[in-house]
C-alpha cells in the first residue's frame, strides 16, 4: 500500500486552522430585530426560543445587545399598530420601523438594514395590494404593479429614518428597479440595496409569521415567491435583479436551498447573502430541547456550511449567541 497522500497530516491541532478554507466572524452576520408597536414589554417569540419583540422603546437598547457581541448589523422588522388593505403603517413616516430605525441609527454604531414589504402592514397579510373582495376570490393573485409603487414609498421612508440600507422581499417583479428610481429620485443614491433576489415559497418561515404577525389570511404565496422545485430559474430571477441595480443578492432560506446560494456565487459577481430562517433556528432549538442535539455546535456548523456554500453574509438569529462563542 502506498500512502504517499495522506490528508490526516493536517487535520492535526497547529496545523488545521492554518489550512481551513472557510471562517466565521461576527461582521458576517446580520441579527434580525422585532420592533412591535403594540407591546408595552419584551415579548419572548415562543417558537423561537430566545427571540423576542420589543417595544420601541427597548430597540435601542435591543440593538446594544447585539453590537456587544461583536454583530455590526441588524435588520428591523416591525410589528404595526393597525394594519389594513393597503398597508399604509409601511409607508408612514411615523411607523414603527421609521421610528425604530431614527432612534437606532442617531443612538447606536449598528448598521441598520431594514426589510421592506407589506405583509405585516396589510389586513390579508399578502406582500403587496389585492383585489377588494379577494377573500371571497379563490384565484386570487397580488397586483404586482400596483405594489411596486407601494414599496418604493416605504423604501424611500426608510431611507428617509435613516435606514443604511434596504432589503426588498416581497418578490415583485421589478421592485428593485422601482425602489432604485425612487431613491435616486429623493436623493438617496448611496443607500444599496439588498434584495432578497431568490426567496421560495418556503414552509420554513413558519415561526416567523409568528414572529412578525404576517401570515396571510387567505391564500398563499406561491404565485409570487418560487417553487421550490426550480434551480435554473432562481439564476433567471437574480439576473433580473443585477439588472435593475442590486448591490447584494439574497437567497432565502438558506440550508435548504445551498445549492441557488452556490450557483448565484459562481454566476454573478456581487455579494451574496444568505437568509438562515426562523424554520432553521426553529427546528436545531427544538432538537436542543430534546437534547438530541447541540444548538451551539449546530449552528456554528450549519452557519459555517452557508459561507462554503458561498455566502459573504448570513442573516441569522443565531448571529448574537454564534459571535459571542467566536
Ligand atoms: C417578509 C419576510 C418574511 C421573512 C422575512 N421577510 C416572511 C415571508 O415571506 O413569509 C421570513 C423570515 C424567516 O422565516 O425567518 N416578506
Amino acid at each position: 500500500m502506498d500512502l504517499t497522500d495522506r490528508p490526516r497530516r493536517l487535520r492535526r491541532d497547529g496545523v488545521r486552522d492554518l489550512v481551513s478554507e472557510t471562517t466565521l466572524s461576527p461582521s458576517d452576520f446580520v441579527a434580525p430585530v422585532f420592533v412591535d408597536a403594540t407591546a408595552d414589554e419584551r415579548r419572548p417569540i415562543e417558537s423561537m426560543p430566545g427571540q423576542e419583540r420589543v417595544p420601541l422603546d427597548d430597540a435601542v437598547e435591543r440593538v446594544e445587545e447585539v453590537l456587544a457581541t461583536g454583530v455590526e448589523a441588524v435588520m428591523l422588522f416591525g410589528i404595526p399598530e393597525s394594519k389594513d388593505e393597503r398597508g399604509t403603517r409601511a409607508y408612514a413616516a411615523d411607523g414603527v420601523v421609521q421610528e425604530a430605525t431614527r432612534r437606532v441609527t442617531s443612538e447606536t454604531d449598528a448598521y441598520v438594514v431594514t426589510d421592506v414589504c407589506l405583509c405585516e402592514y396589510t389586513s390579508h397579510g399578502h406582500c403587496g395590494v389585492v383585489e377588494h373582495d379577494a377573500a371571497e376570490n379563490p384565484t386570487l393573485t397580488v397586483e404586482n404593479d400596483e405594489t411596486l409603487e407601494l414599496l418604493a414609498k416605504t423604501a424611500v421612508s426608510h431611507a428617509e429614518a435613516g435606514a443604511e440600507m434596504v432589503a426588498p422581499s416581497s418578490m415583485t417583479d421589478g421592485m428593485v428597479g422601482a425602489i432604485r428610481e425612487a431613491l435616486d429620485d429623493a436623493g438617496f443614491v448611496d443607500v444599496p440595496i439588498m434584495s432578497y433576489a431568490a426567496k421560495y415559497e418556503s414552509a420554513f418561515y413558519g415561526p416567523f409569521r409568528d414572529a412578525a404577525d404576517g401570515a396571510p389570511a387567505f391564500g398563499d404565496r406561491r404565485h409570487y415567491q418560487m417553487d421550490p422545485a426550480n434551480r435554473r430559474e432562481a439564476s433567471r430571477e437574480v439576473a433580473l435583479d443585477v439588472e435593475q441595480g442590486a448591490d447584494v443578492l439574497m437567497v432565502k432560506p438558506a440550508l435548504p436551498y445551498l445549492d441557488i446560494v452556490s450557483d448565484v456565487r459562481e454566476h454573478f459577481d456581487r455579494p451574496v447573502a444568505a437568509y438562515n430562517v426562523s424554520g432553521e433556528y426553529a427546528m436545531l432549538h427544538a432538537a436542543g430541547e430534546q437534547g438530541w442535539l447541540d444548538v451551539e455546535a449546530t449552528a456554528r456548523e450549519s452557519l459555517l456550511s452557508i459561507k462554503r456554500a458561498g455566502a459573504d453574509l448570513i442573516v441569522t438569529y443565531f448571529a448574537e449567541d454564534v459571535a459571542a462563542t467566536l
